[in-house]
């Protein structure tokens, strides 16, 4: 019987596009119906929105089992509902009525989530609770307009049942209306899944996008750190390498007023799993200006210091936040802390980021629900920032 088994979910929001995938348990003839959304007045219901008239049909051109559809021509910052179709034989399917909404544009407030290791290293709890389910339903309830995730989503990414078990099972309520952007981390192992399943910009691995104020670059650590050479550098920190070209690239000729870089192995964490080599990058990070790295891998939460040159820098310096998410191993941190240390504990969480033109507001949330650490980063017209 043809059924949905993962999905739908959002990926590429812009300000005129949103691309929705899904796949289906077999091979199948598929669509996307959008609607405009409207916002009714209802006496005790309060204000709600719902779908109303049709914006348009986009449909695949053959049958597919993971379906990528870009819907286009929408406009900036606007809710929309959509609903999926597929058909195969004479057996079809629909998916319930979900909703998206399009980037907002430069000047344009917004918020993200961001977690990690949703893939069951420590993701299950000793009562069998499911973490990563706590924290998708906790970051579900804050509402972000795109969600990021810094790697080990799964356990063994070449084990197909691994991407739902860990992450489109327990996130699908979520992921029906929060676009998400990932990374790869050692547990994916470069597997296919990772390409036939995210529609991420080429080459996938390692890419960049805007969204609102922010350019976000996402790396590929378990390229610059390979297996056989971990945890040392693969000798690609240098001109010449594509993927540092790429970052060279996309931060010299950037515009936006903030720049966030993601990858999965931490340059900065007083624990275990630190991989020091990737410092190699820091020059280039500093030098034009990045003002977050968010990695993961070692499974706690860590923010540092404000750091240039491997120094507190608490005029200009570059926040590293270790963001272990699902997943809490308080043995994986050190006795000691380290100099670069700002706050760090292990328990699961996730980030939420609140970002406007002037201010970046990073929130860290535990699996109950209770802040437990945060800090606000202020720019000014000339680029001057303070942290609170
Ligand atoms: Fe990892």
């Amino acid at each position: 019987m043809l059924s949905i088994v993962k999905g739908p979910y959002l990926q590429n929001p812009t300000g005129h596009t949103m691309t929705v995938m899904w796949e289906t348990s077999y091979p199948a003839i598929s669509r996307v119906d959008v609607l405009h959304a409207e916002r009714i007045h209802s006496g005790h219901q309060g204000n709600y929105k719902q779908p109303v008239d049709l914006f348009g049909t986009f449909a695949e051109e053959s049958p597919t089992r993971i379906h990528q559809i870009t819907v286009e021509d929408l406009e900036p910052g606007t809710t929309y509902y959509y609903k999926v179709y597929s058909q195969h034989e004479s057996d079809e399917i629909e998916s319930d009525f979900y909703m998206f909404k399009t980037a907002a544009g430069q000047g344009k407030p917004f918020s993200f989530t961001v977690t990690s290791e949703t893939g069951g290293y420590s993701g299950f709890d000793s009562s069998g609770g499911h973490i990563n389910q706590r924290i998708f339903s906790l970051m579900k309830q804050y509402r972000p307009d795109i969600a990021l995730f810094i790697g080990d989503i799964v356990n063994d990414g070449k084990n197909e049942e691994d991407w739902n078990k860990y992450f489109f099972d327990p996130g699908r309520d979520f992921l029906v209306n929060t676009p998400l952007y990932s990374c790869l981390g050692n547990h994916e192992d470069n597997a296919s899944w990772y390409y036939d399943l995210f529609a991420f910009p080429e080459p996938k691995n390692f890419y960049a996008f805007h969204y609102g104020d922010v350019h976000f670059i996402c790396l590929d650590s378990t390229d610059l750190i390979r297996k056989e050479d971990y945890p040392h550098s693969s000798g690609g920190m240098s001109p010449g390498n594509a993927q540092y070209d790429f970052l060279v690239r996309e931060l010299s000729s950037s515009v936006s007023k903030w720049k966030i870089v993601f990858f999965h192995y931490p340059p900065y964490v007083s624990g275990g799993y630190q991989v020091e080599d990737l410092r190699q990058l820091c020059p280039v990070l500093e030098k034009y200006g990045v003002d977050l790295v968010l990695n993961s891998h070692t499974i706690v939460y860590e923010r540092s210091h404000p750091v240039t040159e491997g120094k507190v820098d608490y005029d200009n310096g570059i926040v590293y936040v270790v963001v272990g998410g699902a997943g809490a191993m308080p043995n994986w941190l050190l006795p000691k802390r380290e100099w670069h240390t700002s706050q760090s504990l292990a328990v699961p969480h996730f980030l939420q980021v609140i970002v406007t033109e002037n201010r970046l507001e990073i929130r860290a949330i535990d699996d109950d629900g209770r802040l437990f650490d945060q800090l606000l980063i202020r720019k000014n017209a000339e680029g001057e920032k303070d942290y609170i």
